[in-house]
């Protein structure tokens, strides 16, 4: 039993806010407007796609690196999307921007159809051998570490880190498109939508983390620690299934290196992205043009699902 000195030390506790609940309280921060180009409502869209028929092991150009690359890649979005989630449903109370808590709510909608999608995806390439269960582990157990470690403002940062690595690659993959050029159709659709809502959401992490007065040293410490994760698990994953494959040692790979760190290749293009966010004043929409996106809604609208015929559920907040 507790005494009524302790019972009343933890009434006391309850009761107290916590600092940024006080400011919030108090409306001392800074609450601009939300930044967001004309036409951007991060919109939660069910969708159906083809990819579950079929197709071919290595679907991009019948290159082994290029495809395993790509498919060890979706192995990520289950446990990672679900640390994005958790990540912004854990600060959401703090936050009292209505504009942002809407945003918020279509965030986590969309990233758990994201999930419920690349699931689907994961299934036919393990139906095909390859080893999707290996893969995750590998992510699920970086992630669980971080969970473990950093604070959950820390947590946010991180999260903030990896939308940014999204939604470049996103812009990459509108404005590069020799990247997936040969890739079979089903599957390419899916990720170009996968795309087009990682850069539509690019900022609403980022502007929890701002509306929270979130520290610069984390958002740039953890910016380096999760693009090398993730970075050195792709390439982990991607050699690991290339040698279970007995494709390791072969010229494709070497390509396949190319094509991620040659002068023009994927991770290497990156690199202007990286230094972008060290900016203290950083902000996600400045200076990008995502005109892709309204565009690519617009020519696709073949894959938008009506609700009633959907067999998965999608994350709420
Ligand atoms: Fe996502
Ligand atoms: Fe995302």
């Amino acid at each position: 039993m507790q005494s009524s000195s302790s019972q009343s030390r933890i009434e006391r506790q309850h009761a107290e806010r916590t600092p940024l609940q006080e400011r919030a309280a108090n409306d001392q921060f800074d609450r601009e407007p939300l930044q967001r180009p004309h036409g951007i409502k991060v919109t939660y869209r069910r969708m159906r796609f083809q990819f579950e028929a079929g197709f071919p092991r290595y679907w991009v150009e019948g290159s082994a690196f290029k495809s395993l690359f790509w498919t060890q890649l979706s192995t990520a979005f289950q446990p990672g999307e679900k640390f994005f989630i958790d990540s912004a449903r854990a600060l959401k109370d703090e936050i009292h921007d209505p504009a942002l808590l809407e945003e918020i709510a279509e965030f986590c909608r969309q990233e758990g159809h994201h999930t419920a999608q690349h699931i689907k995806f994961d299934r036919v390439n393990e139906a095909m051998g390859v080893d999707i269960a290996g893969c995750r582990k590998r992510y699920m157990w970086i992630l669980n570490r971080a969970r473990e470690r950093l604070t959950p403002m820390q947590m946010l940062a991180a999260t903030c880190a990896l939308e940014h690595f999204t939604s470049a690659f996103a812009d990459q993959y509108f404005n590069t498109p020799e990247l997936f050029e040969g890739a079979d159709p089903r599957v390419e659709a899916l990720w170009a939508w996968h795309a087009v809502e990682e850069a539509e959401h690019r900022a609403t992490c980022y502007d929890i983390y701002r509306q929270l007065d979130g520290s610069y040293f984390d958002r740039i410490d953890t910016l380096i620690g999760a693009w090398t994760m993730i970075i050195g698990c792709a390439v982990i994953n991607t050699l690991v299934l290339l040698k279970r494959d007995k494709r390791l040692f072969t010229l494709d790979t070497l390509a396949g290196l190319n094509y991620l760190f040659g002068v023009r290749g994927l991770i290497t293009r990156l690199a202007p992205t990286f230094v972008r966010y060290l900016h203290p004043n950083f902000h996600p929409w400045t200076a990008v043009d995502a005109s892709y996106i309204a565009r690519w809604l617009r020519d696709n609208s073949q894959y938008f699902e009506d609700a009633s015929l959907s067999d998965d559920q999608p994350e709420s907040p």
